[in-house]
Parts: structure tokens; sequence; C-alpha cells
């Protein structure tokens, strides 16, 4: 399937933009099942916004430790995922919805996610998509809990989002997606994620200043 090729995207603003580099996407899964169609949903959103324009990079979260406090924080799944979150400008989190929340891979990543690395705030004002898949008819409460998640890791988390119904229907055995209105849904969800990056990665440290904050540094 390559109807990538033949698609065009509109994603940046046209104000003057003060960074040059190529938006910095980390995409996160929930299901390490071999056919997990969270995953294939996360693959497909790679491709989009590597078309639109971004550096997409996947977490694989294969052997990542359930969240235990300090005990495994040295574990090199652990620490790559620091990495990447540190590098991300934007992320992507796409999980199944089991038994009607986000499945508990994708809940142990967000825990591992540091809110404070010494000044850095890693995640703090990155934007953020969510996604989920269902075996069922459309819901929404993966994503609903992920955007509650995504309020704590002080993200901000884009209106548009995506949630597949019976995904079992909706992808190719190549693991593409096919052309429904649930991956229109996927492409507008990555349109949006890359307008609020544009605007709002440039703006970072005035976006993320509290008054609080300035208020406890000056005492
Ligand atoms: C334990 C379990 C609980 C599930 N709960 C729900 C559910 O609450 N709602 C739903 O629509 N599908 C539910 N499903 C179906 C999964 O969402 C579906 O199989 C999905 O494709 C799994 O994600 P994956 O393909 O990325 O592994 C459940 C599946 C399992 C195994």
């Amino acid at each position: 399937m390559n109807y990538l090729e033949s698609e065009t995207f509109e994603v940046i603003p046209t104000q003057t933009l003060k960074y040059e580099h190529r938006p910095r996407v980390l995409i996160l899964y929930g299901s390490l099942r071999d056919r997990s169609f969270s995953r294939l949903a996360a693959e497909e959103s790679g491709r989009i916004l590597e078309k639109m324009g971004a550096e997409v990079k996947f977490f694989n979260p294969d052997g990542l430790p359930i969240y235990d406090g300090s005990r495994s924080a040295e574990h090199a799944k652990v620490l790559e995922l620091r990495e990447l979150i540190i590098w991300s400008e934007a992320q992507v989190w796409s999980s199944p919805e089991l038994h009607g929340n986000m499945s508990g891979l994708m809940k142990t990543q967000v825990d591992w996610m540091p809110l404070s690395v010494g000044a850095i705030r890693p995640t703090q004002g990155k934007t953020l998509a969510v996604m989920q898949v269902s075996g069922g008819s459309q819901s929404f409460n993966a994503v609903n809990n992920m955007r509650l998640l995504g309020r704590w890791m002080r993200m901000l988390t884009i209106p548009n989002q995506s949630s597949i119904a019976k995904a079992y229907q909706e992808f190719h055995e190549d693991g593409t997606m096919k052309d429904t209105s649930f991956r229109d849904r996927i492409v507008d969800v990555m349109e949006e994620l890359m307008r609020f990056t544009y605007l709002t990665r440039e703006q970072g440290e005035f976006l993320v200043d509290r008054y609080s904050e300035r208020r406890k540094n000056n005492k």
C-alpha cells in the first residue's frame, strides 16, 4: 500500500519560525502482541508523521520493568525511555482498551516518566496525541484516561484524538491501515499534532513559566 506517496499535507504555519529542525516525535504503544493493532496504528501514525516532515522514534516497551521506584531506575529500558522522552518535543500514545481502560503496559511507560530530572521537566509543555484501539464498538475510555495522564505530566494534549473500533477489521495483512474514515481521522490527528508542535515548541519557556514557582525561587 503506498497511497502515502500521493498524499500531501500542509502542517507548517505561515508565520516565521524560530526553530528549523524537524519536529521530534516519540511514539509509545501499549501492547506486545505479535499482531498488535495499537502498535500497527502507532506505526501508521509514524509513517504519516514522517511524510509530514517529523523525525519519528519509537520506544519498544518489551522488557520494561513494572514501576518500582529506585530499584529498576538504572535498567537499560528505563534509561532508553527517559532519554527518548527528553529528546522528544511531541508524543503519540497508542493503547488498546482493556477492561475499559488503557493497558497496564501503557500506564507503566507513563509511570516511568520523571516529572523532573534536576532542573529539567522532561514532559512539561510538550504536545501529546492520544489514540486507542478496541475490539468492540467505538469507545473513549482509554483516550480519556490517557488525557488525564497527559495533564499529570503537564503536557499539552491536543483536542483531536483517534479511537478505532473493531480494530481487527482495519488493517491489511502487511500491517498498513485500510483506507477508511478511521485512517482519515489519524491523519487529522497527526496534522493537528504537527501544527500544535510547531506553534508551541518555540514558546516552551513562556508557556511553562509558573507564578508559584517564580515565587518559591525568589524566596
Ligand atoms: C483482557 C482484555 C480486555 C479487553 N477489554 C476490552 C474492552 O474493555 N473494550 C473493548 O472494546 N475491547 C476490549 N478488548 C479487546 C482489545 O481491545 C483488542 O483485542 C485490541 O486489539 C487489543 O490491542 P492490541 O491488538 O494492540 O494487542 C479486551 C481484550 C482483552 C484481552
